[in-house]
Order: C-alpha cells, then structure tokens, then sequence
C-alpha cells in the first residue's frame, strides 16, 4: 500500500498516459527541428534581402530572434525531458539553408513567399498541439484533477510562440508576399516540405 505522502504527490501530478508521453516527446521533437530550421531560413535569406531593401532589415532581424528563442525554448524542453532530437537534424538544416537562401536570391517577394507558406503549416500544426493539449486538460478536469502546472506552461508557451508565427505570416502578406513570382507553384513546394518534414521528423 502506499505511503500517505506519496499518494498525495501522485495525485498533486498528472500521470500522462503512454500515449501522451508519446504525443508530447514527438511534438517537442518535431518542434525543435522546426525551429532550428526557421532561424537557418532567416539566417540564409536575411544578407540577400537586406542587401537589396535595406529597410527590411529590422523586420528580417525581428523575426530572426524570435525564431532563435523558439528554438532555445524546444532545446531547453527537449534536454530537460531527455528527448532526443530528430534523426534528420543535419538534412533539415542543409534543407532550410536551401530554401532560405534560394528565396532570397529570388527577391523579397519569395522571401516573404517563404515566410507566410512555412507560417502557415506551422501555425496549424502548433495549433493542433494546443488543441490535444487542451482535450487533456478538460478531461482531467471532468475527472476533479488538474493538469500538471509544467504542462500549463508548455501550452502556454506554444500559444505565444503560435502566435509570434502568425504575426510573421502577417508581415509576410503585408510585405507583398503574394507577389512573388510565381506564387502558386513556390508556396506549394514549400508547404508540401513543411508537412512532409513534420510527417518524417515525428517519425524518425
Ligand atoms: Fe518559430
Ligand atoms: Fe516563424
């Protein structure tokens, strides 16, 4: 039988199902990776572009270090709960550098083009975190217990950092994103990456 004291302690922590645990270490890992390849697309596209619209280097610089503490948050949550990091780390990077670079050479257009196609999947599939994130939360709470407060704060922080995406996204649009040439066939490409990327990195 258990101890009265450790009886409480389990009750004061959520105890995550095995499929939970599962959920969150491939959404932490996946999220890392995404991360890391956003900083490298801003660090690639940013010569490029500032190079031939000086204005645009603190919008490029803004969204460049929001990226950088993303990706120290997901480090950080993937050390402390020892997952490990995608198999594909060194391909996403080569990848991200690839894309961010060819879209700054093709002009601020594609660049933007870039932003608001990687934006996009990424809002949504962060949103899709927070969404089962949120079902456990209201699923303890029908039961008469709480969520674990670190799992508070870890929806908590992927809000906020969703919604720093969708700003970049916005700034994207606002910076004539939709007039890169050509839009259609670009944003496609980019999109398709982007799930195929989190489909992989989820996986290996
Ligand atoms: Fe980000
Ligand atoms: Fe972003």
């Amino acid at each position: 039988m258990q101890s009265c004291s450790s009886h409480n302690e389990a009750q004061d922590r959520t105890i995550l199902t095995e499929e939970q645990r599962k959920f969150l270490d491939r959404a932490l890992r996946v999220n890392q990776a995404g991360e890391l390849a956003a900083t490298l697309i801003y660090t690639a596209q940013t010569p490029p572009v500032v190079k031939a619209h000086p204005n645009l280097r603190p919008l490029m610089k803004h969204m460049y270090d929001q990226e950088a503490g993303h990706f120290k948050t997901f480090n950080e949550l993937l050390a402390k709960h020892r997952i490990r990091p995608t198999a594909m780390y060194p391909v996403w990077q080569a990848a991200a550098t690839i894309l961010g670079w060819s879209t700054g050479v093709m002009g601020r257009e594609a660049a933007m083009a870039c932003t608001e196609a990687v934006e996009t999947e990424i809002g949504d599939h962060y949103n899709g975190q927070v969404r089962e994130m949120f079902k456990w939360m209201q699923d303890l709470q029908e039961k008469g217990e709480e969520l674990d407060p670190e799992l508070k704060v870890l929806i908590d922080d992927i809000k906020r950092i969703r919604d720093e995406e969708l700003e970049h996204l916005d700034y994207a649009v606002e910076n004539d994103a939709k007039e890169a040439q050509p839009y259609q066939p670009l944003t496609d490409v980019i999109r398709y990456g982007c799930k195929g990327a989190i489909w992989i990195s989820e996986r290996i």
